[in-house]
């Protein structure tokens, strides 16, 4: 373990990211196979994705950064972006759905980061909406940034934050124990770029299969991999709190709560804590 974590500080090996790097060998059919910027520092990926959506560049887009001056975490967080530690990526999309289904593009998202993270030795849970954890700490996140108006969105931003190479002395204190790094938990290294690939490859299946299937198919999979439906939890609401168990996901991705008193309450947004250590 100790070897481990510091071959993790040390990144001297760990090249930077080049459009060509990410494309030899991609097999996805459309997603990266175009535009790829690649920053070795950015303000946000996301926000560098929406400045490139505005300006119309097609679907399937991608910037990645190999590090975040002001990297943005869900509820108004900041995401710790160190150089070479971790993935930070944002995908364009243009799915053509109105403002209030874009949230399930969260779940289709989550389900494909557990896949990819899967594919080398690690066994991750979702917390809902779309937390993936490791051995109950988190590895990875999704922020779904959009621009609405009343007909279906012109574009969607999916950013994807894994921390890869992140030693946890390098977050802060308060979430130092809460949080973990892909070479902290998977059975070998592993170099960001082989990541990027197959999380590309099983972006554009999930995506596709929520198009032209269902959400009901992602959802599937969603359960199967969570570790919050069941459990007793406290959801942090804009101006509330509530605590009951995690009974069931609704056909809409919203989290159903039951109180102890009996009452069953639909959690569209808010942050979730597992009332039990994982
Ligand atoms: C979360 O809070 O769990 C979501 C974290 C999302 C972080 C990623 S890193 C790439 C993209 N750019 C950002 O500024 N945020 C997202």
């Amino acid at each position: 373990m100790c070897n481990r974590q510091s071959s993790i500080v040390n990144r001297q090996s760990y090249s930077s990211f080049s459009a060509e790097s990410i494309k030899e060998g991609l097999r996805t059919r459309w997603l990266g196979k175009g535009l790829i910027r690649c920053y070795e520092t950015i303000d946000s990926t996301n926000i560098e994705a929406k400045r490139l959506a505005h300006a119309g560049v097609p679907e399937g887009t991608i910037v990645l950064a190999e590090s975040q001056s002001k990297g943005r975490g869900r509820m108004e967080r900041t995401w710790v972006s160190p150089r070479g530690g971790g993935i930070y990526l944002s995908v364009v999309l243009r799915p053509g759905i109105l403002p209030g289904e874009v949230q399930k593009l969260t779940f289709v998202a989550a389900v494909a980061l557990a896949f990819t993270l899967r594919r080398f030795g690690i066994a991750p849970q979702i917390k809902w909406p779309n937390d993936i954890l490791v051995n109950g700490k988190k590895v990875a996140g999704i922020l779904m940034e959009l621009t609405a108006g009343t007909g279906p969105v012109d574009f969607v931003i999916v950013g994807i934050g894994i921390n890869v190479n992140t030693s946890t002395d390098e977050f802060p204190l308060s979430i130092r124990n809460l949080v973990t790094s892909i070479n902290i938990v998977a059975d070998r290294p592993v170099q960001r770029r082989e990541i990027i690939k197959i999380l590309l490859l099983q972006l554009e299946l999930w995506y596709e299969r929520f198009l032209t299937e269902s959400f009901e198919t992602v959802l599937e999979a969603w359960r199967q991999l969570s570790n919050t439906l069941g459990e007793r939890v406290m959801v942090i609401l804009s101006n509330t709190k509530l605590e009951g168990v995690a009974e069931a996901l609704d056909a809409d991705g919203s989290l159903m709560v039951r109180e102890d008193k009996g009452k069953l309450h639909k959690v569209i947004v808010g942050d979730v804590v597992h009332c039990r250590p994982l």
